[in-house]
């Protein structure tokens, strides 16, 4: 096991009825902004639910954060918070929601060009408003980590950033709340935690037995509440489930002392950037061809993963991680998250763009060993047309 600092201050308030809470979790004196996306959060009556617990504190709204927040909104966001004095920050949604009050905490108490908090990854972060956030959509862990993605638009650059600045002060999780999602969103929201998963776990052994069997736990409970969280929308417990193990996924705990790849994931922030496609649908076409692509690398935990998660016995350890693969691929699809680039009408033209973006992003050295270099991407690419 490497040597790790794990840190996160985030409160969970986890249950049906818990927005009532807010009323102590949110400082008596704050001065609010509720921050939320498109109509969602109006239409489900989650935001009235919010705004009547905050009760008499001085709140203020901001909607129209868009899937896969932009730079461009987020500031507008920023102006506001100037412009009136907001001294606390409220996200009312999914991972869009929550990573753009991130940036909106962040950048609201900046010197300087916002914009450079994602270049530098954070790093430049020295302060940010405090905030809180009412989940609705389990998928990102973003209500219980410190990292964010933002696009510019103009630029169309989607780029992360972390800082321990950031973490939530509480995160509501009600299932309740999660309800009214469309089923895309319920499928995207499985593969986007299964991959979280598979980013801090399938790597090599790093004999951190504790942190597999975690990360097993919650691929092997994936597995089994991924279709009846689709199948029964309302089914209490499997909601409830969902979501905790969505917020589990990437909270910091699996990820501790052992190797992490994330390869999948900036490949997949590449697709959305130039063709706005969901995240989840940019996992689902990336990762089988990605495991393949590194099945020499990463065999010993392929086949570990397809032993203890799959269930998989037969064959040599090659059989076993391409049947783990397989296995991976089917259960994206089964969800209704398409794994090919030709499902979303990409072809062998769009790939060398793509890479192109990949290289002006500086990602040239991804993965756990740091030897995903744009010519294994391309091959990647090639291989999920
Ligand atoms: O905009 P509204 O109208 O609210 O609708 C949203 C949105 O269209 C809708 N929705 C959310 N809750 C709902 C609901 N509709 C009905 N009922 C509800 N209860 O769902 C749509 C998608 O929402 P979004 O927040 O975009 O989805 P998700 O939670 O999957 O977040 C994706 C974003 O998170 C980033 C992704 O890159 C992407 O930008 N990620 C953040 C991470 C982090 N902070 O750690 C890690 C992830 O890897 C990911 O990269
Ligand atoms: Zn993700």
């Amino acid at each position: 096991m490497n040597s790790f600092d794990f840190y996160n201050p985030t409160h969970i308030a986890f249950g049906e009825g818990k927005i009532a809470d807010l009323n102590k979790l949110v400082p008596a004196e704050a001065r609010v902004l509720v921050l939320f996306g498109g109509e969602s959060a109006r239409r489900t009556g989650t935001l009235d639910e919010v705004t009547t617990a905050l009760g008499e504190r001085q709140v203020t709204l901001f909607g129209g954060i868009e899937p896969n927040p932009s730079f461009e909104t987020l500031m507008e966001a920023v102006a506001q918070v100037r412009e009136q004095g907001v001294d606390y920050l409220l996200a009312v949604g999914g991972g869009s929601v929550i990573d753009g009050t991130k940036f909106v905490a962040a950048a609201s108490v900046f010197e300087g060009d916002e914009w450079e908090i994602l270049t530098q990854g954070g790093r430049n972060i020295e302060r940010a408003l405090p905030f809180g956030s009412v989940l609705t959509l389990p998928a990102t862990g973003s209500e219980m980590n410190k990292g964010a993605v933002v696009t510019r638009k103009s630029l169309k650059a989607k780029l992360p950033f972390h800082s321990n600045h950031v973490f939530p002060a509480f995160s509501i999780l009600d299932p309740t709340k999660t309800y009214t999602l469309p089923l895309r969103q319920v499928g995207n929201g499985v593969v986007d935690a299964f991959v979280h998963v598979v980013e801090q776990y399938l790597t090599y052994p790093a004999q951190a037995p504790v942190q597999d069997r975690f990360a097993e736990g919650l691929l092997q409970t994936l597995v089994e509440i991924g279709p009846q969280t689709l199948a029964e929308p309302e089914n209490y417990q499997v909601r409830a489930s969902m979501m905790w193990t969505a917020t589990l996924a990437l909270n910091g705990l699996i990820g501790s002392g052992v190797p992490q790849d994330w390869a999948t994931h900036m490949l997949g922030h590449e697709l959305t950037a130039l063709h706005n496609l969901d995240h989840a649908q940019t996992l689902a076409i990336v990762l089988p061809a990605m495991l393949r692509e590194r099945k020499a690398a990463k065999l010993d935990k392929l086949v570990q993963y397809g032993e203890r998660v799959w269930n998989i016995r037969d064959g040599s350890a090659e059989d076993k991680a391409e049947a783990a693969i397989a296995k991976t691929e089917a259960f994206f699809e089964s969800l209704g998250v398409k794994t090919r680039l030709s499902d979303y009408d990409l072809g062998e033209q769009h790939i060398e763009p793509l890479i192109a973006s990949l290289e002006s992003h500086g990602m040239v050295k991804l993965g756990e060993h740091g030897d995903v270099t744009p010519e294994v991407c391309r091959r990647v690419l090639q291989a999920s047309l």
